[in-house]
């Protein structure tokens, strides 16, 4: 299963302090030795500011009380430049903490700048200052106040290199609080930016597409319109291209965020286009999930790789997020993916057969018999499937309009809940099996 692990591909496109959040849940899912997520832990850590989260990772994992000198010195050496950036910025920060002054403040950046300097002396020394110590604070693990600082760098900067690397920092900062719905204002308005005609260089432009594909993840993975945002997002012509040049781990995301959006069932065909493109680059259990069943109709091998899908998404940090019941632990996720595969293997099987044997149907779906059986029952009275289930011979006829089934189930599956409680209680069960 490490062979599918994402995180060492992942890692270089995002800010080091959203790696974190990657090692906790791989920490949490006991993937790796303790011992080496911890020694990450240190690596990552001695590049920022957070030097007692480090001590103290330190001390867990040595058993010990006592930490190396060269910590004990990047501390004072931390706290001394903690110091020094928190005088310089001193002028601006009490005129920012004023509320009566920054009333005064128009939206129009030349005329603050001119105020700033006439009656408080504050110029563009002071302003970089800002920046500097937002950017430390950022560096300590205080997002909440970076992210205030950066905000208000940003009204006042002109320098549009340092703007962008503030937006990124606001960005990373949001991210790190979850809050999702700033979060995604400040991509949107990054996209805007890096998108403009006149961004630096269309190689820098390609990176930064990557760059905010991948910090996207962690926003429509989390918030409640994401589904469709990854999927207006990374289909957008140049962002695919961006994808296919670069960064082709990524067709995980939108593979599954396709799988599990019943409403943009249409970015199908235009996905699996893309999967067969790059089907020499990467693959995973997902997308060849899809290219068993939509390239080449082998049932058995997608029935398969559907049970790998399971594994993949229980163990991405991304897409595995757990939530606790109060009897059980889910993976909402991965119950909608399952969900929607079976439809999916079901709808295919409909389309190229008129009769179907639910045994083996139930084999191709990983269900026993009963619970195949009870599935299909529902969906074709939800769906109202022109089928007809007779359980005597154990099969499923499909009536001369089947050719439909696709638009059908298209257009019944929102008020479908093919997640009966057996197939819950099914989940959670293998929830704990793969715990163990
Ligand atoms: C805000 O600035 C005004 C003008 O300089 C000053 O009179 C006032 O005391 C300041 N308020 C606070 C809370 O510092
Ligand atoms: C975080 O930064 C803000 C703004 O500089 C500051 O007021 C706050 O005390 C800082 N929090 C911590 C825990 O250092
Ligand atoms: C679901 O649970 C039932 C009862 O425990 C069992 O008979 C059945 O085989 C399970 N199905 C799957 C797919 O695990």
């Amino acid at each position: 299963m490490a062979s599918y692990d994402l995180t060492r591909r992942i890692a270089p496109h995002l800010d080091r302090h959203l790696v974190f959040p990657l090692l906790e849940f791989l920490q949490e899912r006991q993937f790796y030795g303790d011992d080496e997520i911890l020694k990450a832990k240190i690596e990552l850590l001695s590049k920022t500011n957070m030097v007692d989260y480090a001590m103290d990772i330190h001390k867990s994992l040595y058993h010990t009380e006592d930490v190396p000198q060269d910590m004990v010195d990047r501390r004072v050496e931390v706290v001394g430049r903690l110091k020094s950036l928190e005088e310089s910025a001193a002028p601006l920060i009490s005129f920012l903490q004023n509320a009566s002054l920054v009333q005064e403040l128009r939206p129009d950046k030349q005329y603050n700048l001119q105020m700033l300097n006439d009656r408080f002396q504050i110029g563009p020394d002071q302003i970089e200052a800002l920046y500097q110590y937002a950017k430390f604070q950022f560096e300590c693990g205080n997002y909440s106040g970076a992210a205030d600082y950066l905000y208000q760098y940003r009204a006042l900067c002109t320098n549009n290199e340092r703007s962008l690397s503030a937006l990124w920092g606001k960005l990373a900062a949001e991210i790190l609080m979850q809050n999702w719905d700033v979060a995604l204002e400040e991509l949107n308005r990054l996209k805007e930016i890096i998108d403009s005609k006149n961004f630096v260089s269309p190689l820098s432009q390609l990176q930064n597409r990557i760059w905010l594909m991948h910090w996207s993840l962690f926003i429509f993975f989390n918030h409640e319109n994401g589904r469709n945002g990854i999927i207006d997002l990374f289909f957008q012509d140049r962002y695919m291209n961006a994808i296919q040049t670069n960064a082709h781990h990524l067709l995980r995301y939108v593979a599954t965020a396709v799988v599990v959006n019943k409403r943009r069932r249409n970015m199908l065909k235009e996905l699996i286009k893309v999967i067969q493109q790059e089907q020499h680059s990467y693959k995973d259990p997902i997308t060849e999930f899809l290219e068993c069943l939509y390239v080449n109709y082998d049932f058995d091998g997608a029935q398969r790789k559907l049970r790998e899908c399971e594994d993949v998404i229980l163990n991405d940090p991304f897409l595995g997020k757990r939530v606790e019941d109060s009897s059980f632990t889910t993976v909402p996720l991965r119950d909608e993916f399952l969900e929607n595969a079976r439809l999916f293997i079901f709808e295919t099987y409909c389309r190229i057969h008129q009769c179907i044997d639910i045994g083996m149907l139930a084999e191709k779906l990983d269900m026993s018999y009963d619970e195949a059986e009870r599935w299909i029952v529902n969906l074709v009275r939800n769906a109202k499937l022109d089928a007809k289930i007779d359980s005597k011979s154990g099969t499923v006829i499909m009536g001369p309009n089947h050719l439909n089934v696709y638009e059908q189930i298209m257009e019944s599956t929102k008020q479908l809940s093919v997640r009966t409680y057996m197939l819950a209680k099914n989940v959670s069960e293998s929830a704990a099996q793969t715990a163990r």
